[in-house]
């Protein structure tokens, strides 16, 4: 089969998963991929049930990684998998992008890019002499109104950057952590599948993306406190960082899985020395401009006021909110643009080195906990 779309295979994802829908919606969003097969369950038959279920030829899907790309390298360039996503939990991260570099795939990965920071640093080091496009997906980062944050930043409107702030707040994780039989059952808790942390690793890093994202500053130096809640349990749930940055920025970030009553909560703020900018997840069609001594401005998608690149993540007119679905939509447009090789802006998708940069920080996160809530350098020189 020949398409003139992009053709996408998926890693993980299946029906029992939480992001896989995510990614099948934003995929579909601008007519450029179409999904030709993947590996959504290690169990075969609920793989195929899955591919039955959303309606995929089940020819092109395949037991494990290894077979798929054994068996998409026997088919010709033109209907061979262009691009795989990886929703698997984090531990396969590495070995499945490790593969697929290798063999001349392009990637698109789920956050955190890896287990370990010096994984991270290997599919950095094998991306480098090649013309693949590699995306992590922050997915936030997809949001017209965070685009806007990050034009307006970039263009002075509130000034010389002089605080950042990022709280993420989710309860979800308390009530399992109050109960040791409950906590074997979510692989975030368990390192062995997560990584060196939960929390941090989870959404923490959502945060620490998102900061650089929208301020243009680079956090250097962090010290982290951080809450096992239980000394049996040796991952984070919680934890408050502190950031020190260039340009004599300082910020912050809390992040919380024990926030009980919280659903999504993830709040950005940057303070310049002229104004304040704040977004929250959960409301993510509004950004507030607050300037000393004058009424609280709201700022909405799809009005011309907005930047090119806050526009170019807007589908519909002003007053049809769109959401998460879309923001992770408009990542998958970046990329597409990247992979036809069709202009496109910095920006438009977060890279490897959003992702190598993610897992300095988790590692460095939980380092500074462990050694007395000391200072550590986030390292810092990555180029694509
Ligand atoms: N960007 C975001 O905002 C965001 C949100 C949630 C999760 N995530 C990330 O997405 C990834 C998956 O998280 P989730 O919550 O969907 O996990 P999940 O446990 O809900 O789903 C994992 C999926 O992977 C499949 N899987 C497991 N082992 C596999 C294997 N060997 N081969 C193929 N498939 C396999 C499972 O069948 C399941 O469908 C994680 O890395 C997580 O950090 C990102």
């Amino acid at each position: 089969m020949s398409s003139s779309k992009i053709r996408l295979g998926i890693l993980g994802g299946g029906g029992n998963s939480l992001i896989g829908i995510l990614h099948r919606i934003a995929s579909s969003m601008f007519d450029k991929y179409q999904i030709v097969g993947g590996v959504f369950n290690p169990i075969w038959d609920e793989n195929i049930d899955f591919a039955n279920r959303i309606g995929l030829p089940v020819d092109r899907i395949y037991i494990d990684f290894e077979t798929l790309i054994e068996q998409e390298l026997q088919l010709p360039e033109d209907q061979r998998m262009q691009v795989i996503s990886i929703l698997t939990p984090n531990f396969l991260h590495f070995p499945m992008a490790k593969k697929l570099l290798e063999n001349g795939f392009h990637v698109i990965c789920e956050k955190p890019l890896t287990t370990t920071y010096k994984e991270a640093q290997e599919l950095y080091t094998l991306l480098q002499d090649k013309k693949t496009i590699f995306a992590v997906t922050y997915t936030y980062t997809g949001y017209p109104m965070i685009r806007q944050m990050r034009e307006m930043v970039k263009s002075g409107v509130i000034g010389k950057v002089q605080k950042i702030d990022a709280q993420y707040y989710q309860g979800w994780i308390n009530p399992i952590i109050h109960d040791i039989e409950k906590r074997k059952t979510t692989w975030r808790l368990n390192p062995e599948k997560s990584g060196g942390s939960c929390c941090i690793g989870d959404i923490g890093t959502h945060a620490f993306d998102m900061l650089e994202y929208v301020s243009g500053v680079k956090i250097e130096n962090i010290l982290a406190d951080l809450n096992h809640v239980y000394d049996d349990n040796p991952m984070d749930v919680d934890g408050t960082i502190l950031l020190r940055c260039s340009n004599d920025v300082k910020g912050v970030i809390c992040a919380s899985q024990i926030a009980t009553g919280e659903e999504n909560s993830f709040v950005v703020k940057i303070y310049g020395d002229k104004a304040g900018l704040k977004w929250e997840q959960e409301n993510p069609n509004y950004l507030y401009l607050m300037e000393e001594g004058k009424p609280l401005q709201v700022l909405k998608p799809g009005h011309e006021y907005n930047s090119k690149l806050s526009l170019d993540g807007t589908k519909l007119p002003p007053g049809h909110p769109e959401g998460i679905f879309d923001a992770m939509g408009n990542i998958y447009k970046g990329v597409a643009r990247a992979i036809c090789s069709e202009p496109f802006n910095v920006g438009e998708f977060p890279t490897i080195i959003d992702g190598v940069r993610g897992m300095s920080f988790i590692e460095k996160a939980v380092s500074s906990h462990k050694n007395g809530n000391s200072w550590i350098a986030i390292d810092e020189n990555y180029t694509l």
